[in-house]
């Protein structure tokens, strides 16, 4: 077990940042480029741990990845060209990799297994394994097919009309790359709305498909064809920094050219409910996706009550809000999040005991939590247990700590933050 050192800073947090690809496109168009014929160019990909299991995933079915930086070649055949995978597939922590992978290979007629390391496991697939079973897949795993190792033998999937009962994009998503592989018309309906990146990319690949209202139709066996992609900023990365210089007096940053689609912007609804001084800028359109640079200056915020609709919209940002309501006047409620309970932490729990463990008044409930705002951050001994986010939200919460925060298990950060730490340093004023 690995342990950082974080020390409390005397100064402010100043100047541009560029954060990373966005995790959840920068899957996404591995995915489709391996679907389709052509070359499918990426740039400003994630190179992160979890996107590259969903590389090594394809290259394991015979796709053509080549990878250098940033920039990603993807040689696509057609859905008719991928091969069965000679040994089992390792999809370490990532759960948008299981989820929106069992999708595809519900639709090939080989058979796979999946497994995945110690948080993976732990996490529910039969959410998307019970339609994928509907639409005629064989799927089996630990606990009648609820966890990973899974097995799958596709092929022959026929259409269904699903309504999903979970707010997950990544069930959606699931559901519609095997409708994709189906015959006939495949209709996923959710009752909130949740990130839509498949829809935008199966577009941006040459797909069809219908979007009404909250149900989402796709024609099943439709030929795409490779693509150039131009991955945006990931606006949940730009939440530490952006949260960052909300709590460190005098600070004043920018996060340039962030991905800014409105079903993940719902932390820049937060910041302006909580009165932190926060303008967009410089908005525009890029390969379809809204993009915009962010700029935060420190000012005081107030707690607010956080629930309904918008909870899928922040859903990976509420470990950092959770930071951010500790440094607020008054308190904030966080309700109707129970989904934070599925994630590669309990993260209701995980927030609470980290924040617990370095002086914060905070209190886990069955969906969400209640943060008592204006609490002094202590310093300590805090772990991440494996997740990057909660690595992320301790290491932000150390700049304003009174004593230094050792930090337990740091590494798990590149999972969607390689360069953490020295884009940290970048914006740090000496
Ligand atoms: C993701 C969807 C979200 C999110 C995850 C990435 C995606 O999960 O938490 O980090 O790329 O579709 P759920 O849709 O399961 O909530």
């Amino acid at each position: 077990m690995t342990e950082k050192l974080l020390t409390p800073i005397s100064s402010s947090l100043q100047g541009e940042l560029h954060v990373p690809g966005d995790k959840s496109i920068s899957h996404r168009a591995i995915i489709f480029g391996s679907l389709a014929s052509g070359t499918t160019k990426v740039t400003h990909f994630l190179d992160g741990e979890d996107c590259l299991r969903t590389i090594a995933a394809f290259q394991a079915m015979g796709v053509n990845i080549e990878k250098q930086g940033q920039t990603v070649l993807i040689d696509g055949k057609g859905v008719k060209e991928l091969k069965e995978p000679l040994e089992p597939i390792n999809l370490g922590n990532s759960g948008t990799t299981a989820r929106l992978l069992l999708g595809v290979l519900a639709g090939l007629p080989y058979h796979f297994t999946l497994y995945g390391d110690e948080s993976l496991t732990k996490r529910p697939m039969d959410r998307i394994a019970v339609p994928l079973k509907q639409m005629g897949a064989v799927i089996d795993g630990r606990e009648n097919g609820k966890y990973l190792p899974i097995s799958v033998r596709g092929g022959n999937l026929k259409s269904i009309s699903f309504e999903t009962p979970v707010k997950s994009a990544q069930v959606k998503s699931g559901v519609l790359l095997a409708g994709l592989m189906a015959d006939g018309w495949t209709t996923v309906t959710e009752k909130t709305t949740t990130r839509d990146h498949t829809e935008n990319m199966l577009e941006a690949f040459g797909g069809k498909i219908k979007k009404q209202s909250g149900t989402i139709t796709i024609e099943g066996k439709q030929s795409l064809i490779g693509t150039d992609i131009h991955v945006p900023g990931d606006i949940s990365s730009a939440a530490f920094f952006l949260i960052a210089a909300a709590i460190v007096p005098g600070s004043s940053l920018t996060l340039k050219d962030v991905g800014l689609n409105p079903t993940r912007t719902g932390i820049l609804d937060v910041l302006h409910a909580m009165g932190a001084a926060i303008q967009v800028v410089e908005e525009r359109t890029i390969g379809g996706e809204p993009v915009g640079s962010i700029t935060v200056s420190y000012s005081p915020v107030k707690g607010i009550d956080i629930n309904g609709e918008i909870i899928p919209r922040i859903i990976d940002e509420i470990p950092i809000i959770a930071l951010l309501a500790t440094q607020a006047e008054g308190e904030t409620i966080i309700r109707d999040a129970e989904e934070l309970r599925y994630k590669e932490t309990d993260r209701i729990e995980s927030v609470v005991q980290t924040l617990k463990a370095i002086g914060a008044d905070i209190e886990g409930t069955k969906d969400g939590m209640i943060i008592k705002g204006n609490s002094s951050i202590d310093g300590g001994v805090a772990d991440s247990f494996g997740d990057h986010r909660i690595g992320m939200m301790i290491a932000v919460a150390s700049l304003i700590s009174s004593q230094p925060i050792t930090l337990k298990n740091p590494g798990c950060i590149a999972i969607s933050y390689p360069e953490f730490f020295s884009d940290l340093k970048k914006i740090i004023v000496e």
